[in-house]
């Protein structure tokens, strides 16, 4: 008999770089089905203004509902910045879930001095929304944020260790670790940067700690998850589907970066907007 439970758990990014958060996702989640869309057509979001993204963000997220999902994750840092609120109003009842509070959550837990470094695209630094999460859990945190935009072609072109990356986050670190000695938290406020974390941990040492949002945020949607929304073990294999809406084959090419595994041909499908 059909019922919710066997639905996918829909998750969109403006495009591969929100693969990192469906890794943590599946591997929190392992018996859950999961529908991904790529925005591929319209990356990047982070250079594009907050009313653009939130458009954006409804049509991506529109198709993963009329697709039929339990749950949307938005994997993406800008659009979670700037549209969770929105989203949430419009597709209620359906639970929406961004990445913005729960790395808020797991940089306040990881910071003892409560100094903290927020890496990010430059629309998610321009609107704030990580240092209010932040300043909501710990009021007297001090919270610098800083735009990393070359690191989102770094991550996609996968030249993601070694000389040029290290040299990439030596000039956009340095500066602020040494003006800010105190730092102990960095954030890694965006989806493409998780997957940079050793040269940017062979730059600001093993003193500050590198927080990612994506586990934080795959214990947050587990947490929403009541047991008879749960989709059960011991049943076929959960489906794995993503939707992409501009050139499947570069998804497929440079995806597995991100995910962490190869993406079969057949499972990534062309959409239009
Ligand atoms: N997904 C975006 C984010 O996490 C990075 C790529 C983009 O600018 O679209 O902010």
């Amino acid at each position: 008999m059909w019922s919710v439970a066997e639905l996918p758990i829909g998750v969109f990014d403006s495009g591969v770089g929100g693969l990192t958060v469906l890794r943590a996702l599946r591997e929190a989640l392992p018996d859950e089905a999961f529908l991904y869309l790529g925005d591929t057509a319209r990356l990047p979001y982070g250079t594009k203004s907050p009313e653009t993204v939130r458009r954006y963000a409804e049509q991506t997220a529109e198709i993963l509902v009329d697709q039929g999902v339990k749950m949307l994750v938005i994997a993406c840092n800008t659009a979670s910045a700037v549209a969770i609120d929105h989203l949430r109003r419009r597709f209620a009842p359906l639970p929406v879930v961004g990445v913005i509070e729960p790395g808020a959550q797991a940089a306040v837990a990881a910071s003892e001095r409560g100094e903290i470094l927020v890496i990010a695209t430059e629309g998610t630094v321009r609107g704030g929304a990580y240092e209010r999460a932040i300043r909501a859990l710990r009021p007297e945190a001090a919270v610098t944020s800083t735009p990393c935009a070359l690191f989102v072609a770094l991550a996609e072109e996968g030249w993601v260790e070694g000389p040029i990356a290290e040299a990439i986050a030596r000039r956009y670190l340095r500066p602020i670790l040494d003006e800010r000695p105190g730092i102990d938290a960095l954030v890694l406020g965006c989806t493409h940067f998780p997957v940079l974390r050793e040269a940017i941990a062979a730059v600001v040492g093993s003193r500050v700690a590198l927080v990612d949002s994506a586990a934080t945020t795959a214990a947050v949607v587990a947490g929403l998850l009541p047991g008879d929304l749960r989709r059960g073990s011991g049943g076929p294999a959960p489906s794995l589907r993503f939707l992409a809406t501009d050139a499947p084959q570069r998804f497929v090419r440079v995806g597995p970066v991100f995910l962490g595994e190869a993406i079969a041909p057949a499972s990534v499908e062309l959409v239009d907007l």
